[in-house]
Order: C-alpha cells, then sequence, then structure tokens
C-alpha cells in the first residue's frame, strides 16, 4: 500500500474529568505530515501527544478542527492505519504468530495466508524462532517487536508509533531504531512517532516538532537534513541534539516543570477500535 500524508487543522481535543473540570489536552493544532516522511513528535508529559496520535488514528474525536489522512477525513478509526502504543499492548493469551495475525484475522483473512504473512514479519524482526510463544516469555524488546510486525501486518498507509521504545534499555532501543529505520526505508510508510528521547527524535525523524502546552502549540518545526545513517557524533547531530533540546527546555519552564496534571482516568468518549487500526487499545 502506498504512503498517505496526514493534514491536521485546527485540532482541538478537551477531556472532562469525573469531576467535572475541563483539560485542554489540544487547541490549535495545525500541522502537514508528507506521504512517505519520517517525523518525531516531542514534549513535555501531558502535552498532548498521545491524544494527537488517538485523534490521527481516529480512536477519538476532535473537539474541534479537523484531520484528513490521504485527502480524506478521519472519522473513525482506519484499517489502513497501524498503530503502536505507549504500553505493550499484546494479547498475553494469543502465541506470537497469533498476535501478529490479529488484524488480518479481524479483517476475514484466512489461516494459511494470515500465518504466511505473520511468519514474514516476524522474520523481519527478527523473532521467527519465537512464533509459538506467548507474550509473558519474551522481553520487553521482544515484545515491542512483535506490536511493530503486528502493526505492519496489515500493510498500514500510516504508522502512528507512541513511545514505543520508552522502556527500553539504550543498546536494545539502538538495535530497534535501526531495525525501524530499515522497515521504512523499504517500505516507505509514512511514519508519525511520538517519543520523550531527544537523541531518538533527531536519529529517527527527518523532521522533530516539538509540542507545548500552556497555551497547546507546535513551538519547533525542524528539518534534520541529516545523511543516513547517522552518526550520534557528528556535529550536525550534535548541533540538531541542542536546538532540540533549548526548545524543550524552554517550553517546559512556560508550562511549569513539565510535570502536568495526572491523567484522570477515561471518560468514555473513546471510539470503539474494533475496526482498526491494526492494534489493540491500550
Ligand atoms: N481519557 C482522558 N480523560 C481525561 N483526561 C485525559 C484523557 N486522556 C488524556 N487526558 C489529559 O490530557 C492531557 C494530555 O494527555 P496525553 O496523554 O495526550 O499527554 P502526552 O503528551 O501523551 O503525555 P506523556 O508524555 O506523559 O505520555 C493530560 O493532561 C491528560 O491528563
Ligand atoms: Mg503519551
Amino acid at each position: 500500500m502506498s504512503a498517505s500524508g496526514v493534514r491536521v487543522r485546527e485540532l482541538a481535543r478537551t477531556f472532562e474529568a469525573r469531576d467535572g473540570t475541563r483539560v485542554e489536552a489540544l487547541a490549535g493544532i495545525s500541522l502537514d505530515i508528507e506521504p512517505g516522511s519520517f517525523s518525531c513528535i516531542v514534549g513535555p508529559t501531558g502535552c498532548g501527544k498521545t491524544t494527537l496520535l488517538r485523534v490521527v488514528a481516529g480512536l477519538l474525536e476532535p473537539t474541534a478542527g479537523s484531520v484528513e489522512v490521504g485527502d480524506a477525513p478521519v472519522t473513525g478509526p482506519r484499517r489502513e492505519t497501524g498503530m503502536v502504543f505507549q504500553q505493550y499492548s499484546l494479547f498475553p493469551w494469543r502465541s506470537v504468530l497469533d498476535n501478529v495475525g490479529f488484524g488480518l484475522e479481524v479483517r476475514g483473512v484466512n489461516k494459511p495466508e494470515r500465518h504466511a504473512r505473520a511468519r514474514e514479519l516476524l522474520e523481519l524482526v527478527g523473532l521467527s524462532r519465537f512464533e509459538r510463544s506467548r507474550p509473558y516469555e519474551l522481553s520487553g524488546g521482544m515484545q515491542q517487536r512483535v506490536a511493530i510486525a503486528r502493526s505492519l501486518a496489515t500493510d498500514p498507509d500510516l504508522l502512528l508509533m507512541d513511545e514505543p521504545f520508552g522502556a527500553l534499555d539504550e543498546r536494545t532501543r539502538h538495535r530497534l531504531q535501526d531495525e525501524l529505520l530499515a522497515v521504512w526505508q523499504r517500505t516507505g510508510k509514512t511514519v508519525l512517532f511520538v517519543t520523550h528521547n531527544i537523541d531518538e527524535a533527531v536519529y529517527l525523524g527527518e523532521r522533530v516538532i516539538v509540542l507545548a502546552d500552556r497555551p497547546s502549540r507546535i513551538a519547533d518545526d525542524l528539518s534534520v537534513g541529516l545523511a543516513r545513517p547517522r552518526d550520534r557524533v557528528a556535529p550536525g547531530f550534535t548541533a540538531a541534539l541542542l536546538r532540540v533540546r533549548a526548545v524543550l527546555e524552554a517550553v517546559m519552564q512556560q508550562s511549569g516543570s513539565g510535570d502536568t496534571e495526572p491523567k484522570t482516568g477515561g471518560t468514555d468518549e473513546e471510539r470503539p477500535d474494533s475496526r482498526g487500526p491494526a492494534c489493540c487499545g491500550r
């Protein structure tokens, strides 16, 4: 499947907590993501990164504004959008093979076909030997590779990734970053990748978007024009890193530390996601 771009216009999303207080997670966000590009989003905790991805995925309705993917308005979960969530979100009772094949099963693909596709993807992420394992038998890095394989199974035209490597040690994280880049370069999918890690954003992204809260806005949008594979000790890399860090620090100071109000729990406003995206909810 070819890649789809994303067009976000004046997007706002407000949550109402159980005690009636309102949290403005996003307000007035406009953004264009080119088809086939790799964009990273960084920002202080609670600034609305996950909310933005969930709205783009069609899992949450905007309070105001619009989102288009591939020129069509997003009105609900899209089959062609793949998502990898902040927490591992594998089905514990399913084998690795059946986790990867889940999205295909939902779409009615027969067993031999979905197993064949799942095996291809497990080979891609280096987990062929573990197809019969259950998720709890795998390390965190391996589970996240299963989640990535699963998100690719339905051949999405847009891949939304929410801190997929956040819980991993540095070495595993670096390895998975390279694996993900190889997949991206091979498939040419559009990737929107949220991370707290500036090094990761500059290593992966063609573009690093810094999201700020209070007020909600895009504080910086940096084109990282460095050749790949990127060299973490090259002067250009360090310069990009320092720029993103400076913007982020300024944003955090404005928002009063970066530690924002705690999550209040769901408000039953989410759209059902049984039709997709390719992964299950968090
Ligand atoms: N379902 C919800 N109900 C009520 N408030 C919510 C809900 N989801 C998010 N929020 C609030 O919206 C704001 C943005 O949350 P979001 O999860 O998008 O932040 P984030 O940038 O992804 O943070 P983190 O970096 O910690 O993952 C926060 O103040 C959060 O408490
Ligand atoms: Mg988040």
